[in-house]
């Protein structure tokens, strides 16, 4: 089922098929840089995804750019914080990364300031060959200002992160992978081809192993070694009690491919049972 959702939308669009939802921020005129209207239309969007959605692809729309920033027009006379309406993109950036579901960013040309923000809130990254990614908020004045200096150094470490932010340098796809940021680096040939790819293979995972994985991987970056490891401990015993892990062993015992999705019903995660949100 493909579900088109266009009328709705000034700046983005979004199309929901089947279990894949794609939103693509849409301002081709500005290399699709954020202005408040469309983080607005993106948290908007984010409630109108189907409830078995199991991987949001976050782009921009074209090949010319993921998104080229903020709109630097939007900066002009703003001196305080308020006035830049900043909660509605660190709302963003944490829904994409706490999403119950995948949140991939599909990254072509440029990935600039806010845009290689967002991707960066991003649970996973595909960077075609020839993108170009780069924190360049210094040169303005200021600096990155919705996580990147915080979900880079995480990703990539304090060195390499500084000599980004600092220098305002730009990355390619393959210094991308090379650091980590890119899990996947396609040529621009094949590329919605192989992004297809990764797809069909996404959606094929254990939801419950998935959810499992990507947050207790989330939790490592935040909590004490023994925390974490605990964290870790209740994820595995909610997935051996799931019925995707019983599916799943007896598909390799009767050599055949498992069907997680037939059996998934997604389970709670650690902490609906009372500990700290995350
Ligand atoms: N905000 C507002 N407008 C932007 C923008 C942004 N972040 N990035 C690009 N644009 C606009 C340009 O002003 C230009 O508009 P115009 O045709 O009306 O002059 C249009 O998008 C195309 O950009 P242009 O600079 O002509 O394209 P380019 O291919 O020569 O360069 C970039 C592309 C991304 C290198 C360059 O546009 C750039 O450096 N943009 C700013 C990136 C940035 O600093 N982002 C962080 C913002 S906090």
């Amino acid at each position: 089922m493909v579900k088109e959702y266009n009328v709705e939308f000034r700046y983005i669009r979004l199309v929901q098929s089947g279990p894949v939802a794609q939103l693509s921020f849409h301002r081709p005129e500005v290399l699709n840089a954020f202005n408040h209207d469309m983080v607005r239309e993106c948290l908007h969007a984010l409630d109108q995804l189907a409830p078995d959605t199991r991987v949001l692809v976050i782009r921009g729309s074209g090949d010319q750019a993921f998104a080229a920033g903020a709109d630097i027009k939007e900066f002009q006379g703003r001196t305080i914080w308020s006035e830049m309406d900043i909660g509605p993109r660190r709302e963003l950036a944490y829904r994409l990364q706490k999403a119950p579901f995948l949140t991939l960013a599909v990254v072509q040309g440029y990935a600039f300031g806010a845009g290689f923000e967002f991707a960066l809130a991003c649970h996973l990254r595909v960077v075609q060959r020839g993108a170009s990614l780069s924190l360049p908020e210094t040169r303005l004045g200021f600096l990155p200002g919705n996580g990147g200096t915080v979900r880079l150094t995480r990703l990539v470490g304090p060195g390499r992160a500084l000599r980004m932010i600092l220098m305002g340098e730009r990355i390619d796809a393959d210094t991308a992978e090379r650091w980590g940021i890119a899990n996947w680096v396609f040529d621009g040939e094949h590329f919605e081809r192989d992004v297809a790819a990764l797809l069909d293979r996404l959606v094929t995972l254990s939801p419950t192993a998935t959810r499992a994985a990507i947050d207790s991987v989330s939790h490592a970056m935040d909590v004490a070694l023994e925390q974490a490891i605990e964290y870790e401990h209740r994820w595995f015993q909610i997935c051996l009690a799931s019925p995707e892990k019983t599916e799943g062993v007896a598909a390799f015992l009767e050599k055949r491919d498992a069907e997680f999705e037939r059996v998934s019903p997604l389970r709670a995660r650690p902490n609906d049972t009372g500990d700290s949100d995350r």
